[in-house]
C-alpha cells in the first residue's frame, strides 16, 4: 500500500514539475546534488523558518511541502508579504535557487529576511534535498550513511559551534510588551542555569528533539516570566549581532534576541 501510495504521490510530483526544469538546474544535477551537503545547509539556513514535511507547522515561514510547482505567495493559512502575493511566477527549482541566494532581489520587498545568501556552491544541494523532502523529486531518496554519535553524547560534543557560541558569548534581549520595552543581557551556564546583567535569572535544558529549551523569570514587567524552544540546528552557524532573532514566546511579548561576542 505504502509503495503504490508513493509511487502515486511521485507520478503527481512528475507531472506537476515537468514543465519546470530549465533555468541553472537541469535534473541531473538535482539527481547528483550531496543530498547530506543539502540538509545540512538546509538545516543551518532554513530550519529555524521553514519545516518541510506534509502537515508541518508553519514558523516564522510557511511550511514548504508541494511548494515545488506552485506559484509564489498561495499557501493557504500563511500571511506573506504582499511582495510575496504580488509576485507572479512558479517556483521552479531555478526560482528556488534564486530565491535562496538573494531573497530581495528576487523578491524586492519580501519579509523573508536571512543574513545571508546561499552560497551557489550549496543551493543546487539545497534545492534537490528540499525537493526530496517536499514531494516534488521524481527520484529516489538516496542512501545515506549516518555517523552516529554515541549514545549520550553531550551537547557540547554533538553541536560544538553552538555550545562555544552559547556557553562563551552574551545573549542580548530586547523586549517589548505593552507595558514597554526592557533589555537585558543573559549568560547560559555550562552548569544549566542562566544568570544575567540584571535580577533576570533562569535555566535551560535540551529536549529529545534536540531543542534548546529556556526559561527566564523575575523580569521587571509583564510577562514576569516565559520559556521559549528553538532548534539547536538553526544556532549552528556562530554570528554575533545585537538583533539576530524576533520571537514571540508569551501572549503580549515580542522578543529580539542576538549574540555579543565575549562576557564581562
Ligand atoms: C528568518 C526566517 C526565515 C529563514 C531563515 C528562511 N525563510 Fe524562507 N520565508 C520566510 C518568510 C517570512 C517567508 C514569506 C515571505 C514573504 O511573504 O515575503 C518565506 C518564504 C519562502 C519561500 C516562498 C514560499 C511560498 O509559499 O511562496 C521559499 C521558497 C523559502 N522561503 C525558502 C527558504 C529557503 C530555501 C531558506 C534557507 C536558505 C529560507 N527560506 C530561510 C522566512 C524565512
Amino acid at each position: 500500500m505504502l509503495k503504490v501510495l508513493s509511487s502515486i504521490i511521485v507520478l503527481a510530483g512528475a507531472l506537476v514539475l515537468s514543465p519546470v526544469w530549465g533555468g541553472d538546474f537541469d535534473r541531473q544535477s538535482l539527481i547528483d546534488a550531496d543530498y547530506k551537503q543539502g540538509r545540512t545547509a538546509f538545516q543551518q539556513r532554513c530550519s529555524a523558518c521553514h519545516t518541510l514535511a506534509e502537515g508541518g507547522s508553519n514558523l516564522v515561514g510557511p511550511n514548504l511541502y508541494g511548494v515545488f510547482g506552485g506559484e509564489a505567495g498561495t499557501k493557504a493559512n500563511f500571511a506573506y508579504s504582499d511582495a510575496m502575493i504580488n509576485a507572479d511566477f512558479d517556483w521552479t527549482p531555478a526560482n528556488v535557487g534564486e530565491f535562496m541566494a538573494d531573497p530581495l532581489a528576487k523578491v524586492p520587498n519580501t519579509k523573508m529576511i536571512i543574513p545571508e545568501g546561499v552560497p551557489e556552491a550549496d543551493r543546487a544541494a539545497v534545492v534537490s534535498f528540499m525537493m526530496l523532502e517536499t514531494g516534488a523529486a521524481d527520484w529516489a531518496r538516496p542512501e545515506i550513511e549516518e555517523e552516529l554519535l554515541p549514545e549520550g553524547a553531550s551537547i557540547a560534543e554533538k553541536y560544538p559551534s553552538f555550545w562555544n557560541h552559547m556557553m562563551n558569548n552574551t545573549t542580548h534581549y530586547r523586549m517589548v510588551t505593552a507595558e514597554g520595552e526592557y533589555e537585558f543581557d543573559a549568560y547560559f551556564n555550562k552548569d544549566g542555569s542562566v544568570s544575567s546583567n540584571t535580577k533576570v535569572m533562569g535555566f535551560w535544558h535540551v529536549d529529545e528533539r534536540d531543542f534548546f529549551c529556556y526559561a527566564l523569570h523575575r523580569i521587571p514587567l509583564k510577562p514576569k516570566q516565559f520559556i521559549e524552544c528553538f532548534p539547536i540546528v538553526a544556532m549552528s552557524i556562530p554570528r554575533f549581532s545585537q538583533e539576530l532573532w524576533k520571537s514571540k514566546p508569551a501572549a503580549g511579548l515580542t522578543l529580539h534576541g542576538g549574540i555579543l561576542p565575549g562576557r564581562p
